[in-house]
């Protein structure tokens, strides 16, 4: 089968450098037709610099990166340095990269490789705020036609993780959430009641460390950090891998079970802002515009990631 041709639009990072990782190292299976960078976790100068580092760690320089938004839509920027560290990947000993970023800009990227698409062939895999995706579809909307599916990392079912009611990536930019789940595109949905299954724990950290490469040393180094609220927040000590659970569910659904609602974005509560209202029990009698995962097979996951960044050497 031909591989898929993916374009992952990410703010790196340890969860979305795993992830990133893990699509690479597939090659057989996906076709990264590039890395599109956006402002989250760190600003959009440093999400662009380890993308690159993610490329020339991998070995694929074949894979383009394009840098993105700086800023949300409407809202001032907030990151997470408290988590990741000053260059949002404390802890994997890795060089500036050589290789830079090419022109153009991620947003005009995305709409030349969606133009140039037959229709429902592109999927896209957000990993960040979805400013990107939200600037493209703004300027053509017509070219939803183009996606095959949105698998995206961003909300929450239960409690959020940012704010008691929102998630990070949702929050940073609503508005370009609002603007996503609105397009009509199928999407699959990796919230945090989903993610916070899929937890790098130290023995499964150790499971990856032990194939001795440089992508293991670098991935156990960002891994094997602690992580602010740590086993008291979780129930487990490790970082949960929100983004990788994304290139995951293209290699191996059968890991996931979700179901389909609709969502909806809050974008003005003073204390919900960023919320996603999910209609787990279709109480709204809306038509679902995704579908939003449940449950995860973490263990089989975790077992599969080493074999799969085995191939990276
Ligand atoms: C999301 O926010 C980021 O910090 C992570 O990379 C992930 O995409 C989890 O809320
Ligand atoms: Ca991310």
């Amino acid at each position: 089968m031909a591989p898929l041709k993916v374009i992952i639009d990410t703010d790196p990072g340890p969860d979305d450098a795993l992830a990133i990782l893990l699509a690479l190292a597939e090659r057989e299976r996906l076709e990264v037709l590039g890395l599109t960078t956006v402002a989250g976790n760190v600003a959009v100068d440093l999400t662009t610099i380890n993308a690159l580092r993610m490329v020339e760690l991998a070995k694929r320089p074949d894979v383009p990166v394009f840098r993105g938004a700086s800023r949300p839509l409407l809202r001032k920027l907030v990151t997470a340095e408290f988590i990741n560290g000053p260059d949002g990947l404390e802890g994997a000993g890795l060089p500036l990269p050589q290789l830079e970023p090419q022109a153009p800009h991620a947003v005009e990227f995305l709409l030349r490789m969606l133009r140039a698409a037959p229709d429902r062939s592109i999927t896209l895999c957000p990993l960040g705020p979805l400013t990107n995706i939200a600037l493209a579809f703004a300027q053509e909307p017509g070219l939803a036609a183009k996606v095959e599916r949105i698998v995206l990392m961003g909300g929450a079912r239960d409690l959020g993780n940012v704010t008691p009611a929102a998630e990070f990536n949702v929050f940073v930019d609503p508005h370009a959430a609002a603007i996503v789940f609105g397009l009509g595109v199928p999407i699959v949905m990796f919230g945090l009641h989903a993610t916070h299954h899929a937890m790098a724990t130290p023995e499964r950290v150790a499971r990856i460390a032990a194939l001795g490469t440089g992508v293991a040393r670098a991935v156990d180094g960002m891994l094997s950090r602690p992580r602010p609220g740590g086993v008291a927040r979780f129930g487990v000590p490790g970082h949960p891998m929100h983004d990788p659970c994304v290139v995951a569910f293209l290699l191996w659904p059968e890991l996931f079970q979700g179901r389909d609602c609709h969502v909806a974005v809050e974008t003005a509560g003073e204390a919900t802002v960023g919320r996603t209202v999910i209609d787990w029990w279709g109480q709204k009698m809306l038509a679902p515009n995704a579908h939003v995962i449940e449950r995860i097979d973490a263990e089989t996951l975790f077992n599969r990631l080493p074999q799969s960044l085995a191939k990276l050497g």
